[in-house]
């Protein structure tokens, strides 16, 4: 087996750290200490923040703009190399950065060494990681957004869409059967999670929005660098107040991290909701052909993967968060390298979450809901109960007697294995004088759902105001 790290190119030149070494680095260190394999990721980012610099440099006279000027152009023509996939990434090179200052003095000559006056790579890898970062959130949050514009569309869609009634769904609670709702409150309930969702990941992007660059490697630096100046250039609110924070902190991407996991648990308990009402056992939705799988054995399987996969997916996400929290939290100030773990973990809980808010707001418009199954699902379960209980406390009974009456009854119809609406006149009237079978069989779902008109609740008006103004926002 060959490791990622084994595929890279190993032809060392002298290190760029090289002088006071004697011997050269043992192959298993640089196999262990690179991170070219992974940081490469980081180039678009590494050559901003390096143009940023030289430019500065320029303005402030640390350097001449012709230095400044082939400096310049030997980063352009290092990234279109690298778009173009003509890079060579080396190993021995060990990181994004080094790769490229050591490819531009490839072709520039020594002048190259010029780019790192007044830097070191624990600026450029905190400038290159919160650039990605704060870009990262960003995309995120306007996936999140794409997804809960897609949750409203489906909940305005039910609203009508059966035979011009809206759709009706069993509540749960302890996934026991509990009241009716709307599917399209239930729709709004989702839209509402990752409304939070899409907050949280613009709020750490706005508290990140400071640039580390000129930090120095730890306690700044004696050259009159400006560093206004290349906050503005590269898009951040401000420069860092404190050099030693601003290349030791992280707290950036575990903000990042831990707004990932918060949606993914949301979208872990969507789909755990998916897998189950797309069971034969529930049927109440079905999943489209285009995001479902079959079973290589079992010809009438269709498997709710996408689902599955999104709810176990959360595990990895999760986990990315607890991993960074772990390598932060016993690192002295300022840089270490053990911050160098910090990066594999970020790029996969912003891949995860990416694909899987695509592949929900792709699926969720195509699937079917069964509205039959589900009214009949909500009718069950002696879900209108507490209606029951309300009808009575309403005229006067205290609500804790009403309960214990209407829990007699259930008692009653679960022993005879009936409905509430199903018990007679007698049984009604026994339990208490103000029932009767009239009022048995006014207990509908229907009339349960167009009840719950509080703030917040499912009759459908207070659902349509829901919708119109999640409308009226994601404008
Ligand atoms: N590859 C390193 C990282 O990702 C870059 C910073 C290295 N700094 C240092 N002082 N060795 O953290």
């Amino acid at each position: 087996m060959t490791s990622q790290n084994e595929q890279a190119t190993t032809s060392p030149d002298k290190k760029l750290w090289g002088g006071r070494f004697a011997e050269s680095t043992a192959p298993l260190v640089e196999q262990y200490n690179a991170s070219v394999p992974f940081d490469q990721r980081l180039y678009a980012q590494d050559i901003r923040g390096s143009l940023a610099h030289v430019a500065m440099l320029g303005r402030v006279g640390i350097l001449q703009p012709d230095e400044v000027a082939q400096i310049s152009a030997g980063l352009h023509d290092i990234l279109a190399d690298i778009q173009a996939g003509q890079f060579e990434w080396r190993l021995d090179r060990e990181d994004v950065h080094m790769n490229i200052e050591a490819a531009l003095r490839d072709r520039i000559g020594p002048i190259a060494g010029k780019l790192h006056t007044a830097r070191s790579r624990n600026d450029q890898v905190a400038v290159d990681f919160r650039l990605f970062v704060k870009e990262a959130a960003l995309e995120l949050a306007d996936l999140t957004r794409d997804l809960r514009r897609v949750m409203v569309a489906e909940a305005e869609k039910h609203l009508t869409s059966d035979g011009g009634s809206a759709v009706i769904l069993p509540g749960y609670t302890h996934l026991q059967v509990a009241q009716p709702i709307l599917l399209s409150h239930w729709f709004m309930a989702y839209a509402a999670m990752l409304e939070r969702d899409e907050g949280r990941l613009r709020d750490a992007a706005a508290r990140m929005d400071e640039s580390p660059l000129g930090s120095s490697a730890l306690a700044g630096t004696p050259w009159p660098i400006d560093r206004f100046d290349t906050a503005a250039a590269l898009g951040f609110a401000r420069p860092t107040a404190n050099s030693l924070d601003g290349v030791g902190s992280r707290d950036f991407a575990l903000e990042f991290l831990a707004a990932c996991a918060v949606l993914m648990a949301h979208l872990s308990r969507l789909s755990e909701e998916t897998v189950l009402y797309s069971t034969f056992e529930f049927g109440f939705l079905t999943l489209p052909d285009s995001h479902t799988t079959g079973s290589s054995i079992m010809p009438q399987k269709k498997n709710p993967d996408v689902s599955e996969l999104a709810r176990g997916k959360s595990g990895r996400v999760f986990g990315n968060l607890m991993g960074l929290l772990t390598v932060v939290k016993g690192t002295p100030l300022a840089y270490n390298k053990d911050l160098q773990e910090d990066k594999e973990g970020v790029f996969d809980s912003f891949d995860t979450c990416a694909i899987t808010l695509r592949l929900y707001a792709e699926m969720l418009p195509k699937s079917v809901w069964n509205a039959h199954t589900t009214r009949a699902a909500a009718a069950r379960g002696y879900s209108t109960a507490t209606d029951l209980a309300d009808l009575l406390a309403r005229q006067g009974v205290p609500f804790r007697e009403a309960h214990e009456v209407v829990g007699g009854l259930v008692g009653v119809a679960s022993r005879s294995g009936r409905q509430l609406w199903e018990l007679t006149d007698a049984e009604m009237k026994a339990a208490h004088p103000l029932l009767s079978a009239e009022v048995a069989a006014s207990l509908t779902v229907e009339a349960s759902v167009k009840g719950r008109l509080s703030h917040g609740g499912t009759a459908p008006e207070r659902v349509q105001e829901a919708v119109a103004a999640a409308k009226a926002a994601l404008e």
